[in-house]
C-alpha cells in the first residue's frame, strides 16, 4: 500500500482511506456483515485510515468500527487510524438540529466516542461543522486538551475556510483539513488548499465520487430510499443531474480509451493533485472496494490530465453540493464576516 503523511505534523496513513458512513447513514439500506467484512478487506489490502463520525447512524458507525477492529486480526488492527468527527447534534427523529462546539461539549462527546470505539484514544479528532457560536481557537483548544491527555493523537479540521484554517492553527498544530473535494467539487483550489499548504495542513478529501454521481456506477433510473441525502442533494435532482450525468460519460470516453473505469479515473485524478491530500472512498461493499482501491495503480499523464480537464472543466457541475440550509453550515463556503 502507497502511503502519505498528513501535514507536517500528523501521522503517515495509506494514501487511500476508507469512509464509513455509508454503512450507517445517508446512502440507503445498509449491511452489517458486508460492512464489516469491507473494513476487513481493506485493513487487509493495507488501507490503515478510518474515517467516521459520532453521529452516522447516531453511534452506529462507531459501534460498526469497534467491531470490526476487534474481530480484525492483531496486526491489522494495531495499523488501524481512527479519524473521528464530533458536534452534530440529533433529534430523538433522527433530524439535525446544530452544531456544538463548547469545550465542555467536545469532552463530553469524546468521552462517548472512545466508549464506544473501544481502541483507547481517537487518532485524528474533528469538529465536524464550525459551531459559529464558539470561536474557534476554544473548540480547538479543548481537542489539544484532549491530545495533552492522551484520549487523542492529532487535531483535525473539517470544511472550514481559509481564516478559520489560519486561526485554529495558530492555537495548536491542525494535521489535516477533511474538506470535500473532485473533479466536480474544486472550490479549495483557490484558498484553501495554498493556505493548507502554507501551513503544512493536509487534506483528508470526501466525496471523490461525489457521492456516487461520478463514479460511473449512477444512474438516471437509480431508485433512492427515503432519508438518502441523495434525493435532497441539488446535484441529483432534475436538469442537474442530466447535465452533470453528461459530464460523467465524457470521462468515461477517457476512461475507455485507458481500460479503466470512472470511478477509477476520478479517484486518480484526485490523488494526482498532490501528495498531501487523501481520498476517502466511500466503499460500502467489498466490490466498490477493490474498484476504488485499484486507482492507486493508475497512472495519469499530462495528456490524460489536459483531456479530464476538457470533458469536466473545473465549475462545470450543475447544483451546489449540499442542499441550501446546509449550505450555509459550511464555513468553507462563506467569507468572514462579523465572526467571533
Ligand atoms: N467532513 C465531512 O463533512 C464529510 C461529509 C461527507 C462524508 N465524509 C466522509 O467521507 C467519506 C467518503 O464520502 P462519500 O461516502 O460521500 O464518498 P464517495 O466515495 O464520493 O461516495 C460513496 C458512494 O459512491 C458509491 N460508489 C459507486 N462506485 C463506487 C466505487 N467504485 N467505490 C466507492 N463507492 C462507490 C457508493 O454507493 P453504492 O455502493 O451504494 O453505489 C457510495 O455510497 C464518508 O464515508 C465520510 O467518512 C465527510
Amino acid at each position: 500500500m502507497q502511503t502519505r503523511t498528513l501535514g507536517t505534523t500528523g501521522p503517515r496513513t495509506s494514501a487511500i482511506g476508507l469512509g464509513c458512513m455509508g454503512m450507517s447513514a445517508l446512502y440507503g439500506a445498509t449491511d452489517r456483515a458486508e460492512s464489516i467484512a469491507t473494513i476487513h478487506a481493506a485493513l487487509e489490502a493495507g488501507v490503515t485510515l478510518l474515517d467516521t463520525g459520532d453521529f452516522y447512524g447516531m453511534g452506529h458507525n462507531e459501534l460498526l468500527i469497534n467491531e470490526a477492529l476487534r474481530t480484525a486480526p492483531p496486526a491489522h488492527r494495531e495499523q488501524a487510524l481512527t479519524s473521528v468527527k464530533f458536534g452534530a447534534l440529533r433529534t430523538v427523529e433522527g433530524g439535525f438540529s446544530g452544531y456544538d462546539g463548547r469545550p465542555e461539549a467536545v469532552k463530553n462527546f469524546a468521552a462517548y466516542s472512545l466508549q464506544r470505539l473501544g481502541t483507547g484514544h481517537i487518532d485524528i479528532y474533528r469538529i465536524a461543522r464550525r459551531d459559529p457560536a464558539v470561536p474557534i481557537e476554544e473548540t480547538v483548544g479543548a481537542v489539544a486538551e484532549l491530545v495533552k491527555a492522551g484520549h487523542v493523537r492529532h487535531i483535525g479540521l473539517s470544511e472550514v475556510g481559509a481564516h478559520t484554517i489560519r486561526r485554529a492553527a495558530s492555537e495548536a498544530p491542525v494535521s489535516d483539513l477533511q474538506i470535500e473535494y473532485s473533479l466536480i467539487s474544486r472550490g479549495i483550489e483557490d484558498e484553501i488548499l495554498p493556505a493548507c499548504r502554507e501551513l503544512g495542513i493536509g487534506v483528508t478529501a470526501y466525496g471523490v465520487l461525489s457521492r456516487g454521481l461520478i463514479s460511473g456506477n449512477w444512474s438516471r433510473e437509480r431508485q433512492l430510499a427515503p432519508g438518502d441525502f441523495r434525493s435532497m442533494s441539488p446535484r441529483f435532482s432534475g436538469e442537474n443531474l442530466d447535465r452533470n450525468l453528461d459530464l460523467v460519460e465524457s470521462l468515461r470516453r477517457i476512461a475507455d480509451g485507458k481500460g479503466i473505469s470512472v470511478a477509477q479515473t476520478a479517484i486518480a485524478w484526485v490523488l494526482s493533485r498532490g501528495d498531501d491530500i487523501v481520498p476517502l472512498v466511500g466503499a460500502r461493499t467489498r466490490r466498490r472496494l477493490t474498484e476504488s482501491l485499484s486507482a492507486l495503480d493508475v497512472t495519469l499523464d499530462a495528456d490524460d490530465l489536459d483531456a479530464i480537464e476538457q470533458a469536466v472543466p473545473a465549475g462545470s457541475a450543475s447544483g451546489d453540493r449540499y442542499p441550501e440550509a446546509q449550505m450555509a453550515h459550511l464555513d468553507s463556503e462563506q467569507r468572514p464576516q462579523g465572526e467571533k
